[in-house]
């Protein structure tokens, strides 16, 4: 992937509206699969020290505190992903960021508001699209980050920023012919 391909997908992306500008969003740029490689080394070891999230002991302790869809999304979210996230990494396989060639860490100060990186990390999607890139959004990573001091400390400055969401791009190897019909759960006119 060439240097100059993720800085117009990043000018692209720096054009994105925030909540109060001057813009608050950070990019943290991973050009070439070692450095993407060694975030996910990095990630992976995060995940590992946070088996607990998804144990059968914890969820049953904080079961009474937590309403039924933070239950749920830990037990059948969260505790699979850590699960299949470490499995895969056994067998070499990279499924937080299916070895791409580049990604981008968006993260944001506290005064921001909770979507700028969101919003900037989607511009930056819709621009690597119309350059013929392909990408993925990767929003596992973050909450994960922010629960590790050392590794946020790493990635993210300044020191209060947190990480917000991951995009992974780079040539995809299968092109569209059209887009992907979808619906919204609602839409109720009023
Ligand atoms: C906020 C957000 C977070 C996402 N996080 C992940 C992720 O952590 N891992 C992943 O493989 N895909 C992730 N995705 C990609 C979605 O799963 C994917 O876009 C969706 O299933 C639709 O599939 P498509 O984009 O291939 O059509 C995320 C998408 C969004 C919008």
């Amino acid at each position: 992937m060439e240097l100059d391909k993720i800085d117009r997908v990043l000018r692209a992306a720096s054009t994105a509206p925030m909540g109060i500008p001057p813009s608050d969003v950070g990019v943290v740029v991973f050009h070439g699969r070692e450095k993407v490689r060694a975030f996910a080394t990095d990630m992976a070891e995060v995940f590992g020290k946070s088996r607990w999230l998804g144990s059968p002991a914890f969820l049953a302790m904080l079961r009474p505190f937590m309403g039924k869809a933070m239950y749920e999304f830990l037990k059948n979210f969260v505790a699979p992903l850590v699960q299949l996230t470490l499995e895969c990494r056994e067998k070499g396989i990279d499924s937080l960021f299916y070895d791409a060639p580049a990604a981008l860490l968006f993260h944001q100060s506290p005064y921001a508001d909770p979507a700028d990186s969101h919003i900037a990390a989607t511009y930056a999607m819709i621009a690597a699209e119309s350059m013929g890139l392909g990408g993925c959004l990767i929003g596992t990573v973050a909450p994960f980050m922010n629960m590790n001091k050392r590794v946020k400390a790493k990635y993210v400055a300044p020191d209060g920023n947190k990480a917000g969401i991951v995009y992974v791009l780079g040539y995809p190897a299968f092109h569209f012919q059209k887009g992907v019909r979808r619906r919204f759960a609602s839409v109720k006119r009023v």
